[in-house]
């Protein structure tokens, strides 16, 4: 039985690719994408999420509007990456649908309470402040919470707004520190693994080869967001940050790394939206997520290839 599963996120173009491997993905059952202000604000994250299932052919699968601003600091987009639209790269028609109108808050804590035994799977790879917001808003969604599988954070490879702090995080870190207390079971890939799962020329070249509305679209987002990362860091290709999350849903082996302590600092200026991760385990506080460390690089590409085939 298909894994049910809801998709935050802030699209962003490995936003996007992570959805549309989600949706190619028969291992996954997507309940529904809720959209967050974070790489670009609402509404063009909702549009985009909009414009991805029409682009799949699965407007099937409902899209709510989340957050615009985070819990208490002022928005921090990331244009200077994603592009104005949040999708550069492509130019997918405006929707033909509509976002509905539950807020995407009320869907999840809904769909966490109406859940079988087997849970909910939580997929956010944006800010974290819908998943705050409906923590805190019902606590009782927490036992039904299969898992919270997140991109997001850093440590020994520190951050990529801040010195020490990854855009997710640092965007909202109250809503973090709120998720990494709030007990449900969490599984964190921070830069240090997505940095390593990289989409390279000749692997963009096997998307462009699929030759589909859909393939076309994901190597123009691709070649468009490389950019940034390539002239920063002077990578050979694309962190794909988000798809690592549901990568790790349909085939887990692809991944490896250990339980620690996760805190998020919220107060320092100079340090702000940090993931304290105790690595070595120096402090002895019980793990409150398993932290992701390491990809089979190849075996990850593989899959979002041949899955964005099928779409
Ligand atoms: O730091 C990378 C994360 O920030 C990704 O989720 C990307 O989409 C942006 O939201
Ligand atoms: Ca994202």
């Amino acid at each position: 039985m298909a894994r049910p599963i809801i998709i935050d996120a802030d699209p962003g173009q490995d936003d996007a690719v992570a959805i549309l491997l989600a949706l190619a993905s028969p291992e996954l059952d997507v309940l529904g994408i809720t959209t967050v202000a974070g790489n670009v604000p609402q509404p063009l994250v909702t549009t985009n999420a909009l414009k991805l299932c029409e682009l799949a052919g699965r407007t099937d699968v409902p899209v709510f509007v989340g957050a615009h601003q985070p819990l208490k600091r002022e928005l921090f987009t990331a244009e200077y990456v994603h592009g104005p639209t949040g999708i550069d790269g492509t130019d997918l028609p405006d929707p033909v649908t509509a976002a509905r109108s539950k807020e995407a808050v009320d869907f999840i804590i809904d769909s966490c309470l109406a859940a079988g035994t087997e849970g909910i799977t939580l997929c956010p790879v944006g800010p974290l402040t819908n998943i705050a917001s409906a923590i805190a808003g019902e606590p009782m969604i927490v036992p039904k919470i299969r898992e919270i599988a997140m991109m997001g954070g850093g440590f020994f490879e520190g951050g990529n707004t801040t010195p020490v702090a990854e855009f997710n995080i640092y965007v909202d870190p109250d809503a973090a520190a709120l998720v990494f207390n709030s007990g449900a079971p969490i599984t964190m890939f921070p830069l240090d693994v997505t940095h390593k799962a990289l989409m390279l020329p000749e692997d963009l070249d096997r998307v462009r080869a699929i030759d589909t509305p859909v393939g076309d679209a994901v190597a123009g987002m691709l070649d468009y967001y490389e950019r940034h990362d390539i002239e920063k860091y002077g990578f050979t290709g694309a962190p794909l940050h988000d798809p690592c999350v549901i990568a790790y849903l349909i085939d887990p082996e692809l991944f490896s790394g250990k339980a620690c302590r996760v805190d998020v600092e919220t107060e320092s200026e100079l340090t702000v939206g940090q993931t304290v991760v105790d690595w070595w385990g120096v402090t002895g506080v019980e793990a409150n997520a398993m932290v992701m460390s390491d990809v089979d690089r190849q075996g990850f590409i593989d899959l979002v290839v041949d899955r964005i085939a099928r779409l």
